[in-house]
């Protein structure tokens, strides 16, 4: 694990490999430490970068996050030290999230996208105050709570207790006021819907068939509304696909990455939408 001084943090993330840059961005409420499959298998093709989200895992929270688009500045900020131009954006629900705010700041800065297990629409009214009402009992009574909460609906029914646990720790793992901090930000995001029809670049949209967080359905709509995309529903996971289906996740990954080819990641620069 390296840090580097982010706008007025640190932030902890992992490079490893050489290739064509993969820039991984976590879920919610864990941490880099999800991406570990995705690491194992792909840093021996590619170079894949997994940062800890300000306030997750290793890296500090500092003043707080106003917005998603904090995560976004530190994602820049990050590229900008490891002296890459472009990556290939893979985001993973809040993580997709992040890879929308992030297009709407640093679209040049993307070539490829993968938007797993997520969704383009804002919250409703009642999923923000279950945010608000998450964020006070993450505050008061610690990650544990939280964690029991979501686990059901991360994982699927059939997920091994071994790797229940691993789940579980990554979770307990991370800091309240971070994990607060985060609600708070995602209740907030705006509706990426409108701004899926300008995304050129190529996309894979990946989504468990149990995926009851994100499902299929979300999948889907994103994926009729995006002009060059790729859509692939990985049999018996559900929303940790990347965790609980490593392989066929790779392999999505693998050959979305292996079709776009040359020209995708050359010197030439993509000429991102007009968000
Ligand atoms: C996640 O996995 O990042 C969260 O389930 C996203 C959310 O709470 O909307």
């Amino acid at each position: 694990m390296q840090t580097v001084l982010a706008n007025g943090i640190q932030l902890a993330y992992r490079d490893e490999g050489e290739g064509l840059p993969l820039l991984l961005v976590h879920a919610f409420p864990l941490s880099g430490a999800m991406w570990q499959p995705q690491l194992n298998a792909l840093a021996s093709r590619y170079r894949v970068i997994v940062p800890d989200l300000r306030g997750f895992g290793a890296s500090e929270l500092g003043a707080g996050v106003e917005s998603l688009d904090q995560y976004a500045d530190d994602l820049n900020a990050l590229l900008e030290h490891l002296g890459v131009q472009q990556a290939a954006l893979a985001g993973l629900s809040m993580g997709g999230y992040i890879a929308f705010a992030f297009l709407r700041k640093y679209a040049d800065r993307v070539n490829a996208l993968v938007l797993a297990d997520t969704k383009a629409a804002a919250d409703t009214e009642e999923a923000r105050q279950k945010r608000e009402q998450n964020a006070r009992l993450v505050e008061t009574e610690g990650l544990g709570v939280l964690a029991d909460q979501m686990l059901p609906n991360l994982l699927a029914a059939h997920t091994a207790d071994e790797q229940r646990e691993i789940v579980r720790g990554i979770i307990v793992a991370n800091k309240p006021e971070g994990i607060a901090a985060a609600l708070r930000a995602m209740a907030k995001r705006p509706d990426s819907t409108a701004m899926l029809s300008e995304i050129a670049i190529p996309t894979l949209v990946i989504v468990g068939s149990e995926d009851m967080l994100t499902p299929p359905s979300a999948a889907r709509k994103m994926h009729d509304a995006l002009p060059n995309s790729r859509l692939v529903e990985i049999p018996g996971a559900a929303h940790l696909s990347n965790l609980e289906a490593p392989e066929a996740f790779n392999q999505a990954l693998d050959a979305h990455f292996g079709t776009i080819g040359a020209r995708a990641f050359g010197a030439g620069g993509h000429s991102g939408g007009a968000w």
